[in-house]
């Protein structure tokens, strides 16, 4: 079976399809994308590449990098996260309000915007250098030294994040946030302004795939087990109200962001990235979910 013969026969199939997605634009600096780009690309745990299209454009991976940040800490205070966030779908916004004030400042997961937020601060208490740190971990996940914030888009969102600090500011009330709040919400910006193409992020995410180790350096990250929740996470909350519709119409775990970037695993097999910029309702790229499902439909590989 060749994947690149695939991609091409559902990108065909999918230009008849209008693209009725919109860019984000409630962060200023990403409105300026070009939303007519569209890139694949899947590596196979044995290290086989397939690309089509922008594969090798970076774009802004924005909620995407809510996973490595949160098997950082994971990693690093183990099941004591559960303590400062749920682990439960949220079946709300990524940026919503409500549920948090009703569950006194806990977030129902790691993923939506607030869970994200008690995950960097975390960060902040555990590490010494947390920008850094949190940098190095993401280079040495993907094995690619290049990869870096965008300060600009940083500090656009800083400008504009009113929500996200509604959201901290109601954590601190309850308690659930141990650090400066100026603090973390840095660390949160610029985690959220990392730079990748859909092929990096499959290099990024090959671990998932891989029982936890990294196949170039052969690094443990997660043992097994975490690895195996780690999915089980990306599988019920990686696309907020629309993680349903992701398990049912693609069947893999895996994450978005509002850049427009989807990454999903397969695990023993590979890992995969779609970019398309313009979104659906529920902020995940419009184009890049159809393709999924063409793409596992095709393909009689999920793991349902
Ligand atoms: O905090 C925000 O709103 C953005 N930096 C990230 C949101 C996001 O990517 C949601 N994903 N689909």
């Amino acid at each position: 079976m060749t994947y690149e013969k695939i991609f091409h026969d559902i990108y065909d199939d999918l230009k008849a399809v209008e693209d009725i997605g919109q860019v984000a634009d409630y962060i200023p600096e990403l409105a300026n994308v070009n939303p007519d780009q569209f890139g694949v690309h899947l590596t196979t745990v044995d290290g086989q590449q397939f690309a089509f299209g922008d594969a090798d454009e970076r774009f802004s991976i924005q909620s995407i990098a809510k996973v490595p940040a949160f098997v950082m800490a994971y990693s690093w205070i183990k099941s004591e996260i559960w303590q400062r966030t749920d682990l439960e779908p949220a079946g709300t916004a990524f940026n919503s309000l409500v549920q948090l004030e009703h569950d006194r400042g806990i977030p129902r997961n790691p993923f939506i915007n607030a869970g994200a937020i008690v995950v960097c601060d975390i960060l902040v208490s555990v590490l010494a250098s947390p920008k850094e740190n949190m940098l190095s971990f993401i280079r040495r996940l993907s094995g690619n030294n290049s990869i870096n914030y965008n300060p600009l888009v940083a500090h656009s969102e800083k400008k504009t994040g009113f929500r996200n600090y509604a959201l901290v500011n109601l954590m601190k009330s309850f308690g659930n946030i141990k650090n400066d709040i100026d603090i973390v919400m840095d660390l949160y910006f610029n985690l959220c302004s990392i730079e990748m193409s859909c092929k990096e992020l499959t290099q990024t995410f090959l671990f998932l795939a891989n029982n936890g180790v990294v196949p170039y350096s052969g690094e443990q990250i997660l043992s097994p087990s975490r690895t195996k929740r780690t999915n089980a996470l990306m599988q019920t909350c990686g696309f907020y109200d629309e993680a349903g519709q992701f398990a049912f119409k693609v069947g893999l775990p895996g994450k978005s962001g509002v850049g427009g970037g989807i990454v999903a695993v397969l695990p023993e097999k590979y890992a995969i990235a779609v970019w398309s910029p313009r979104l659906n309702k529920k902020g995940n790229s419009y184009k890049g979910m159809l393709f999924l499902e063409e793409f596992t439909t095709k393909t009689k590989l999920s793991i349902f």
